[in-house]
């Protein structure tokens, strides 16, 4: 008998990057070439997506294009010409019903009201499908377009991502779910008991209030933080409702698991009020040797350029373009005091110092993927790699990262997801039609709601 058997069903996200997540995804035949800013694409992925029952669709999202070498850039279209996040899922949102809505928005280069603003207008406009994956930037490029020459220290971009998560909130809670009388006979819109100025003096922000937005459906948006350093580990057990994370084996997602679910005692907080959902990368075919073959094709792809400019920002921006690259990466290229993405630089650095990959070999396996789990073969075995983790207690969903798109979706949809289904180990109905009731998140009270 297996004692540690879970019960319940995993939630699964599907992750667009335009063309694919594979670093090489746009030079595949099967790819959208002009994905970034073509909303039929994103519209046909997003309703693919839900009739699959996937719980949320995500987009990532960066202030800046990402600056470098153009000789590599100009083979490598991520992050140069794409959509506005919190826009797209605007107009996705009238187009679905029942799937959440997920995006990227910095707290480094934004202001609490902006961001309140937008969640909530897009909560409201999705019918309670909304979602804020709170990052704190690590694209160097970002700062140039705010007034600013260099990114904040790792710690002073927590500092600020905890104040401001804690303003947005305020705001959400302006208005009392029973705010609006909108009453004809008596000409009374709202009540202005149920109506509260945040007042916030804080170490980063002064923000009044109150939001020009009624409390959006959910409450609050749903909360998503993708942070792995110890701030971001902490910020994540007080704030977040779920987690995207890298973990690559099963004892090490299993670790990063009980550890999250661990420190949110500290906050007061359930460990089921926390979604942990890794990355996945899924490669799919008919057999094994299908599969493998698909993935060597896309590997063969990545172009030199880019491999080197693909692992250069993940160690601290060191120029790579004149490293030679069957060789295994020179010591005095990993620089351990840089102030990036911390959890990041580690995985890409152990490749070099550990395992004594060549460069080739370092932006293949990092480049297909980017640091996270790639599972290749039959939607048969594909199912059960996740059942795996998710019966063993070290997960609660998976990210899906198709690594060509949309051809990457179709196939996980259209194979992998019955599998599941058959297992009982996804849903073939939505529960709810609020992002939260999908998850089985709490609705958050308002902060004055006791009040009367
Ligand atoms: C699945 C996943 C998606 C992410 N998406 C974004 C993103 O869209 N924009 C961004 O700036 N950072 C993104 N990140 C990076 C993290 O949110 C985080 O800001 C970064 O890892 C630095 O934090 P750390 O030093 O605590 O790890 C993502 C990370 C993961 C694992």
């Amino acid at each position: 008998m297996n004692t540690t058997r879970r019960q319940g069903q995993m939630k699964l996200g599907a992750f667009f990057h335009p063309t694919g997540h594979h670093v090489a995804a746009w030079l595949h035949p099967d790819a959208q070439i002009d994905a970034g800013t073509n909303f039929r694409h994103y519209a046909r992925m997003t309703q693919v997506a839900e009739r699959a029952k996937f719980d949320l669709v995500f987009l990532a999202d960066s202030a800046a294009t990402r600056g470098g070498n153009m000789k590599a850039l100009r083979r490598w279209p991520q992050y140069m010409a794409y959509f506005e996040p919190t826009t797209l899922l605007s107009g996705l949102a009238a187009l679905t019903e029942k799937i959440g809505l997920v995006a990227t928005a910095t707290t480094s280069f934004n202001e609490p009201y902006n961001l309140a603003r937008r969640y909530a207008s897009l909560d409201h406009i999705s019918g309670g499908r909304a979602g804020w994956n709170v990052v704190t930037s690590s694209n160097k490029a970002e700062p140039y377009n705010y007034g600013q020459d260099k990114l904040p220290a790792h710690g002073d971009r927590y500092g600020r991502a905890r104040e401001f998560v804690e303003v947005v909130k305020g705001l959400w809670d302006s208005w009392e779910d029973d705010a609006f009388l909108r009453d004809r006979e008596q000409a009374l819109y709202f009540d202005p008991d149920k109506l509260h100025t945040l007042d916030h003096h804080g170490q980063y922000f002064d923000v009044r209030g109150p939001l020009n937005v009624a409390r959006p459906p959910q409450g609050y948006p749903v909360l998503v933080q993708a942070g792995a350093s110890d701030a971001g580990r902490d910020f994540a057990a007080e704030a977040a409702e779920i987690v995207f994370t890298a973990q690559t084996e099963l004892a090490q997602a299993k670790a990063f698991h009980d550890d999250m679910k661990g420190r949110m005692a500290r906050f007061g907080r359930a460990p089921d009020q926390l979604k942990i959902m890794p990355g996945l990368n899924p490669i799919i075919g008919r057999t094994e040797e299908e599969a493998r073959e698909k993935h060597a094709f896309l590997q063969s792809l990545i172009h030199p350029d880019v491999g080197r400019e693909l692992l250069s920002p993940e160690l601290g921006g060191v120029d790579l373009s004149e490293v030679p690259v069957d060789e295994v990466l020179p010591e005095n290229l990993i620089d351990d005091s840089v102030d990036s993405s911390k959890s990041t630089f580690q995985r890409v650095a152990d490749m070099a110092r550990k395992e004594k990959l060549t460069v080739r070999q370092m932006y293949e396996r990092y480049g297909g993927a980017r640091g996270q789990r790639t599972v290749i073969g039959t939607p048969t075995q594909i199912a059960d790699q996740m059942e795996e983790w998710f019966l063993a207690g070290a997960v609660d969903g998976f990210l899906i990262q198709p690594a060509v798109l949309p051809t990457g979706l179709d196939e996980f949809a259209e194979t992998v997801i019955p599998e599941l289904q058959r297992r009982g180990l996804f849903r073939t109905e939505y529960e709810g039609s609020t992002l939260r009731e999908n998850l089985g998140l709490h609705r958050p009270v308002g902060r004055y709601a006791s009040q009367g």
